[in-house]
């Protein structure tokens, strides 16, 4: 088997190493420009993050993409074969890692720490305290990240819902009766932008965003002006449509909207080395793929 690593902006050695030392037989190689067409014609797999542009055209026998991450969307490339499988990485240190710092964001903001910051840097002491938050959670996305987020919302007592696009309630009624809302939800033509002046305007004066999915399920001038109108109190964005986030975005600079660059929590390098192995072995064994994506669906 011959694999493509398109790793990039994640430097390609690392997985190149923890790869070669499971699998020799792996035949790897790095996506650079240029590759001639003699060097890609016998390529069978891509592990990657996000497929360059007319990359797929160029590989005659690819069979399979394997995302060395939990969301998949960059490597749905339009002219990606239909034949051509797409699995997903599943890590539930990773989820873990998501729900620790969905958990951080939700009780600074639910427990009213920003005051105290402010405080401090005054220099002054002044006993506001805050009861136990007992805050109503709406988390959307119900698959490994947002069923673990859920689990230690709860565990911290907040009061937690989670909605998928199958959930019988509509998402405005859960976005209207939820202070706190997370975004877990996979990226595809239904969820992109759905956080939206729609969505915020159903939300409850004073409520709350934090997303650790994608940037582009928040229409960002929407939040914006929701934040600054005063209706929301804030958000959480670890993630945003333009990554990395140039320095003149308006996002850096509205009071209440705090902006990390993509960090929430990612797979380890061995992870994604032992579930690439392990599925390339069950490929070619004529075996299911492990976490394989319904290509239909985008997820
Ligand atoms: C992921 C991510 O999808 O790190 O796993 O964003």
């Amino acid at each position: 088997m011959k694999a493509l690593l398109v790793t990039r902006p994640m430097p390609a050695l690392p997985f190149i190493d923890a790869i070669r030392s499971r699998a020799p037989a792996i035949e790897l190689l790095e996506y650079r420009s240029p590759l001639t067409d003699a060097e890609l014609a016998d390529v069978d797999t891509v592990l990657g993050w996000q497929m360059p542009q007319e990359l797929p055209s160029r590989l005659p026998r690819l069979r399979w993409v394997c995302s060395v991450a939990a969301g998949v969307e960059k490597l749905l490339a339009p002219d990606l074969a239909p034949a051509v499988r797409v699995s997903r990485i599943v890590d539930r240190e990773q989820a873990a890692g998501m729900a620790q710092f969905v958990v951080a964001m939700a009780l600074r903001h639910a427990r009213d720490l920003d005051r105290y910051d402010a405080q401090q840097r005054e220099r002054v002491w002044l006993r506001q305290p805050t009861p136990m938050a007992r805050h109503r959670v709406a988390v959307l996305g119900t698959g490994a990240t947002g069923g673990e987020i859920a689990a230690w919302l709860e565990r911290c007592g907040l009061v937690v819902r989670g909605w998928n696009r199958r959930s019988p309630e509509g998402l405005h009624a859960l976005l209207a009766a939820s202070e706190l809302v997370v975004c877990a939800l996979p990226l595809t033509s239904e969820t992109e932008g759905i956080l939206d002046a729609a969505a915020f305007a159903a939300m409850p004066r004073g409520a709350y965003v934090i997303n650790v999915a994608r940037g582009a399920h928040v229409v960002e001038a929407d939040l914006i002006a929701a934040v600054r109108s005063g209706h929301l109190r804030g958000a959480a964005l670890d993630v945003q449509r333009r990554e990395p986030l140039p320095a003149d975005d308006p996002l850096w600079t509205v009071p209440g909207i705090v902006i990390t660059p993509h960090i929430a929590a990612q797979p380890s390098t061995e992870t994604i080395a032992d579930q690439f192995v392990a599925s390339a072995h069950a490929l070619e064994r004529g075996e299911p793929l492990p976490n394989e994506i319904d290509r239909a669906r985008g997820y």
